[in-house]
């Protein structure tokens, strides 16, 4: 992702995935979120002063852990925003027009031809998009609503009023974004009080035949009861591109029907993972150069 010039004057040592954090002299870490780093890690490194995560999630970062240890810890906000808005939007896109279906149909040699009843899907114009969170990503992802007609509500903890102004965007309560959202998409970070928060009780709440899709983190959502909802033919579809342990992914969710299943690939552009890797060394450079670093976590 980075070519030796961005990396000039760094020492720099590839821990392959799976090998433990060595422990040493390093002053720098720079994992991709696949890696957890927690106290114990910190502990192997007494010389550290930086975590640059590569991702805007930092859910494997023990954040308290590094904080004690006066470790700056970096993420990767902005060059990813528009890589992930369109992703969210491609799976808004199959599932609303049942794609998969589609391509499964022509693949297996049993299309019979066109018919003017054959895969129905959902009209997007007119319809409601639900936004749970609207920081930068759910804003992008509002934003493309206009072009496809459709209303936006959103629920966050503060107003944005000029991404209301932009998009015409309503803040409603929990509840009602849940009641009245065709399509709900989640972004908001996967902190403890919002582990499950898509669960059985909150899936009855949406309406029959509502999409959900989820492209901030896995632990957002009760995969079991996600399955359930979609087997018993309450929740229209579901696009998914994040799970709770990844790779695994609960069989039943794996095996529902109407599901759209992603490999974590939100952010995987050329540009996007080139930009999210430079920002991360340039939050290296930053520190080890006793500057602030431009993309920290916690201040
Ligand atoms: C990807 O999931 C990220 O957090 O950057």
């Amino acid at each position: 992702m980075l070519d030796s010039s961005q990396v000039e004057g760094l020492d720099v040592t590839w821990i392959p995935a799976g090998d433990p954090t060595p422990r040493g002299e390093w002053v720098a870490l720079v994992p991709l979120l696949t890696r957890w780093v927690g106290g114990t890690e910190l502990k192997n490194l007494p010389q550290l002063r930086i975590v640059a995560n590569v991702a805007v999630g930092f859910n494997n970062v023990d954040v308290v852990a590094a904080q004690l240890r006066r470790v700056v810890v970096t993420n990767t906000p902005e060059v990813l925003t528009d890589a992930t808005a369109d992703l969210t939007w491609a799976l808004i896109l199959a599932c609303a027009r049942r794609l998969l279906e589609g391509v499964e149909l022509v693949r297996s040699g049993q299309w019979l031809g066109w018919h003017p009843e054959q895969l129905l899907g959902l009209e997007l114009r007119g319809r409601r998009l639900g936004l749970l969170g609207a920081g930068r990503i759910g804003q992008a992802v509002g934003l493309r609503a206009r072009v496809f007609g459709m209303e936006v509500l959103y629920s966050t903890r503060t107003p944005k009023p000029a991404f209301e102004q932009q998009t015409g965007a309503n803040r409603v309560e929990l509840g009602a974004l849940f009641r009245e959202s065709d399509v709900l998409s989640l972004h908001v970070p996967a902190v403890p009080e919002l582990q499950g928060i898509i669960n059985p009780e909150t899936l009855a709440r949406m309406k029959t035949g509502a999409i959900l899709i989820n492209t901030s983190r896995g632990d957002l959502v009760r995969e079991e009861a996600l399955a359930a909802a979609l087997e018993s033919g309450h929740l229209g579809a579901a696009g998914l591109d994040v799970y709770v342990d990844e790779p695994e992914i609960a069989p039943r969710l794996r095996a529902a029907p109407r599901t759209v299943l992603l490999p974590h690939i939100g952010s995987a552009t050329r540009d996007t993972r080139r930009a999210m890797a430079g920002l991360a060394v340039a939050n290296v450079q930053a520190v080890l150069a006793g500057k602030p670093p431009l993309t920290p976590v916690f201040r």
